[in-house]
């Protein structure tokens, strides 16, 4: 592509190929119409999709920040995901792929198997007593039945909380007790790295203390020898066979406005919250930036290699690719099982067009080597992504040029939980500066603001924040409306505060830093100080405990964690070990401190907060900063 003027930096263009074969090719008259005519923008989007019943009004702002969109519209995700197709010829085509992690097994649903299984599973739900609202948690690996939970839950209305499989039977039944759950959907067992993780058993465990939870329904997957309660727990294959199971399910007419799922994050205080979304806005704004950014087509096969368990899941394994009607994979496994090979191996055998994954696999791939991925045709790849944290430019290149050849974009994609979509990233047309998202997605407007809320100078640090709404914004904090206010619209009214610093240069193109909240951010999993913090001092030899973000060279940041330690108790290798393994075990493995150190003292404000600043100051040798109300 001509080089419109001359960027700073360093930049890569487009090639002609990519550029011939985008859909949106001018970039800047596309962001322009969408700034000038946002409701215009979206509503043509929303149009392109099928409603029961259209809306009233696009956007409706009257009581900001609790935004709403398309209201007066009737709607369903599914219908969109699914029904709408079966009156096509994608009726007959793949909606999705999956292959398990030892690769033995291979299983194809088309858009009519998927419509199946959803159906089937979505009237099993429903003769366990579960109703439009109701909430159900789901607690599983990369198998294609998430996906079928998931879309059945949606499909009859009822609101899913999909819990990560890697969390601990604590972080499960803090989050079924805050959802107040009626169901669990599970499996038996999840094949990791060649292991069994028991998940039906830390459901039992997690269920000791909810009430709320009537039945437990789980999948067989491993076969090992699984207790199941004769009045609570059902095995699916045998409800599956009943006639009960096997009738058509109508999809529930929703409002555009009712809520589609709830999912758990991390915040700077406190629990984790429930950040909550609905149907109609949510489903456009994934179906649009999936559309527009990874540019699907037809034809193509789409890999997102996260995990359901998080929002990239949600988005963009199971509704984007299906609202876009397109081909998508899920890997059971992770990147490095048995051998560094295995996913090379995936795009090599299904001909994958579009990769998307996380800088710290990438990170991970880089120090087995180019032999591995060289071993492997890599030649159908045309575009790659990235999301989760900051991509280092030496992995962005390592990426660019081994994986993609020098032939494939990146889109390096920053969104949140939060805003459900993407909101700083490029499209393929898009000049690219390794390490930056580039610009905002077309209709939203970014801006780098000081501690007053004005905005910086380009190049200078500062808070991230997003001026304009947009369809899949978070609707509120599940059961919290006023920590939906306070922790996202107030410290600049107006704006939505995002939680990361950020800068922007002369180009315009953003540049992500990290959390400035007390988030830290571990191979791209969110994990809140407080909650690690907890999960210290619920050690009884811990009196207090203060838990930072360091670099690792793998996973980001690592978790470094210091302890003062309760009268009785003495310092010593073990007991450090002994607390990271009880952090693993309250909270999930990925939780786990690279490090226990044992302190007199913690440093803290005069109002007694633990000024993790000054800590992660002196762990680097770095200058202290201002320390006017450091009262050690
Ligand atoms: C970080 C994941 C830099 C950021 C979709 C954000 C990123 C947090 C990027 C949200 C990126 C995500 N570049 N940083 N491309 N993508 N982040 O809610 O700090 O799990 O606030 O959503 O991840 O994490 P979450």
């Amino acid at each position: 592509m001509a080089k419109k003027k001359e960027m700073e930096g360093e930049v890569f263009y487009p090639s002609e190929q990519v550029v011939e074969q985008a859909r949106v090719k001018d970039w800047e008259a596309m962001a322009e119409k969408a700034d000038k005519d946002l409701e215009g923008f979206w509503s043509a989007e929303a149009s392109e999709l099928e409603w029961y019943k259209k809306w009233d009004k696009v956007l409706d702002d009257s009581k900001k920040p609790f935004f709403k969109w398309f209201t007066g519209a009737k709607v369903n995700i599914v219908h969109n995901a699914i029904d709408r197709h079966l009156k096509t010829y994608r009726k007959n085509k793949l909606a999705l792929i999956w292959e398990s992690e030892d690769g033995k097994e291979h299983l194809t649903y088309s858009y009519f198997a998927m419509n199946r299984e959803v159906s089937r599973m979505a009237n099993i739900i429903k003769a366990m007593g579960v109703r439009k609202g109701d909430r159900v948690t789901i607690y599983m690996g990369r198998i294609p039945e998430i996906v079928f939970a998931m879309l059945a839950c949606a499909k009859i209305g009822a609101v899913h909380s999909v819990v990560f499989g890697g969390f601990s039977a604590e972080a499960l039944h803090g989050r079924i007790e805050d959802s107040q759950s009626k169901l669990v959907i599970t499996q038996d067992g999840n094949y990791v790295n060649g292991k069994i993780v028991d998940l039906k058993r830390t459901v039992d465990e997690a269920l000791k203390r909810c009430p709320s939870v009537e039945n437990v329904l789980v999948v067989r997957r491993t076969g090992q020898d699984t207790p199941m309660d004769p009045l609570r727990d059902h095995w699916y294959h045998e409800l599956a066979k009943l006639p009960v199971a096997n009738g058509k399910c109508p999809t529930e007419e929703m409002d555009a406005e009712d809520p589609l799922y709830i999912l758990y994050t991390s915040g700077s205080t406190g629990k984790p919250k429930a950040i909550l979304h609905v149907h109609g806005g949510y489903m456009v704004g994934t179906y649009t930036t999936l559309k527009y950014v990874f540019d699907l087509k037809d034809e193509d096969r789409f890999w997102c290699a996260a995990d359901p368990g998080w929002v990239t899941g949600h988005s963009y394994i199971v509704y984007g690719p299906l609202l876009n009607g397109a081909t998508s994979f899920m890997f059971e496994g992770g990147p490095a099982y048995p051998y560094p090979n295995r996913w090379w191996q995936c795009v090599e055998r299904y001909g994958i067009n579009i990769l998307y994954t996380a800088p710290t696999a990438i990170r991970g791939l880089m120090r087995f080597g180019e032999a591995w991925p060289n071993k492997h045709d890599l030649s159908s790849l045309r575009l790659l992504g990235s999301v989760g944290e900051p991509i280092n430019p030496e992995a962005w290149k390592w990426y660019h040029r081994v994986i993609g050849k020098e032939q494939c974009p990146i889109m390096d994609t920053w969104w949140q939980t939060e805003t459900g979509m993407f909101m700083i990233t490029p499209t393929p047309t898009v000049p690219l500066k390794p390490g930056s998202g580039t610009r905002p997605f077309f209709g939203q407007q970014a801006e780098i603001v000081d501690e007053a809320g004005n905005p910086v100078k380009d190049g200078d640090e500062g808070y991230l924040v997003l001026k304009r709404p947009w369809p899949s914004m978070l609707r509120t904090i599940y059961g919290d409306p006023d920590r939906y206010v306070n922790q996202y619209w107030s410290k600049f009214p107006g704006k939505y505060l995002a939680g990361d610093s950020a800068r922007r240069d002369a180009d315009g193109y953003y540049w992500i830093i990290g959390r400035v909240d007390d988030v830290i951010n571990v191979s791209g999993h969110r994990l809140g100080t407080a909650e690690i913090e907890s999960a210290l001092v619920s050690h009884p030899a811990v009196a207090e405990a203060a838990a930072i973000g360091l670099p690792h060279e793998v996973k980001g940041t690592g978790i470094h964690a210091f302890c003062l330690l309760r009268a009785g108790f003495a310092p010593s290798e073990s007991l450090a070990e002994e607390l990271r393994q009880h952090v693993a075990k309250v909270i999930s493995p990925i939780a786990r401190p690279e490090d226990v150190k044992f302190v007199d003292k913690l440093p803290k404000t005069r109002s007694g907060k633990i000024m993790r600043r000054v800590l992660k100051a002196r762990a680097q040798g770095l200058p202290e900063g201002d320390v006017s109300t450091l009262e050690e």
